[in-house]
């Protein structure tokens, strides 16, 4: 049986692909059965491909993601992913506004799969540098393998 995971920031050009790219990587070679998807509460960049500084880090990390292209949460979201991951308090909030009542989703923030770090938000690199960037790609590898544990417990 496979489970997905809808990873959700602002943009969807930044942080949500950056961890949409860690949890497949983590998910390489695994027996576990993960859809990974990300997706904007913003429609912005809808169509884009991700930051060229958020391709740069993951490609430096192994992870090509210039085909991935951006677009914004839709209701039927709520119903298609077992798992729908906020990255920042914002974004979680926005995603309790937009939930249908018959959202199957559990919605939760990325950092409350972090021991000591839940709550907190992953800052939004996409006004910062290239060492915005490194940050927020160790913060989204570290979630993401702890994601994959908790999958695959579950
Ligand atoms: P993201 O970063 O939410 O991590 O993709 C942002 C990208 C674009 C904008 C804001 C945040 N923007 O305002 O265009």
């Amino acid at each position: 049986m496979s489970q997905s995971v809808l990873f959700v920031c602002l943009g969807n050009i930044c942080r949500s692909p950056l961890a949409e790219a860690a949890l497949r990587q983590e998910c390489l070679g695994s027996e576990l059965n993960v859809i990974v998807d990300s997706a904007g509460t913003g429609d912005w960049h809808v169509g884009q491909p991700p930051d060229e500084r958020a391709q740069a880090v993951a490609a430096q990390n192994g992870m090509e993601i210039g085909h991935f292209r951006a677009r914004q949460v839709k209701a039927a979201d709520f119903r298609d992913f077992d798992h729908i991951i906020a990255l920042d308090n914002q974004n979680l909030r926005d995603l309790n506004a937009l939930r249908p009542a018959k959202a199957i989703s559990q919605l939760s923030l990325l950092f409350d799969h972090v021991a000591g770090r839940a709550g907190e938000d992953v800052a939004d690199p996409y006004y910062g540098g290239d060492r915005d960037f490194d940050q927020t790609w160790a913060e989204v590898t570290e979630a993401a393998r702890n994601i994959r544990e908790w999958l695959a417990a579950g």
